[in-house]
């Protein structure tokens, strides 16, 4: 497992990109306490989601946006309810958070 981040870094109701050892881009978001973590890649034309650093909520903080078309996701699923990718979801990224504060990235 990697040592992507810690938790203190991702507030409640806001989001952080990461980039992972192969080099992949991701985004981690906390809600309620969970921290949800998924591929920064729009599922509609597979581009980055943010377009200021870190920007990937909506204005009400509710839901992941893509800043392109203002697709919104579901935090908690990754899944579209609105724009042109509805029903097309995120790719959600396996992360663990230990009790030493750290998210870690399962992968192999
Ligand atoms: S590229 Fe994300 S909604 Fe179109």
């Amino acid at each position: 497992m990697i040592k992507i981040a810690v938790t203190e870094e991702i507030p409640e109701r806001e989001a952080r990109s990461f980039e992972t050892p192969n080099g992949d881009t991701i985004f981690i978001t906390q809600r309620d306490g969970v921290f949800f973590a998924y591929q920064n890649i729009c599922p509609h034309l597979k581009v980055e989601l943010e377009f200021l650093e870190n920007q990937f909520l909506d204005g009400d903080q509710e839901f992941i946006q893509c800043s392109t078309h203002g697709a919104l996701f579901v935090v908690e699923t990754g899944e579209c309810i609105s724009g042109p990718c509805l029903g097309q979801s995120l790719q959600k990224v396996d992360i663990n958070v230990h009790s030493d504060g750290g998210i870690y990235l399962n992968q192999a």
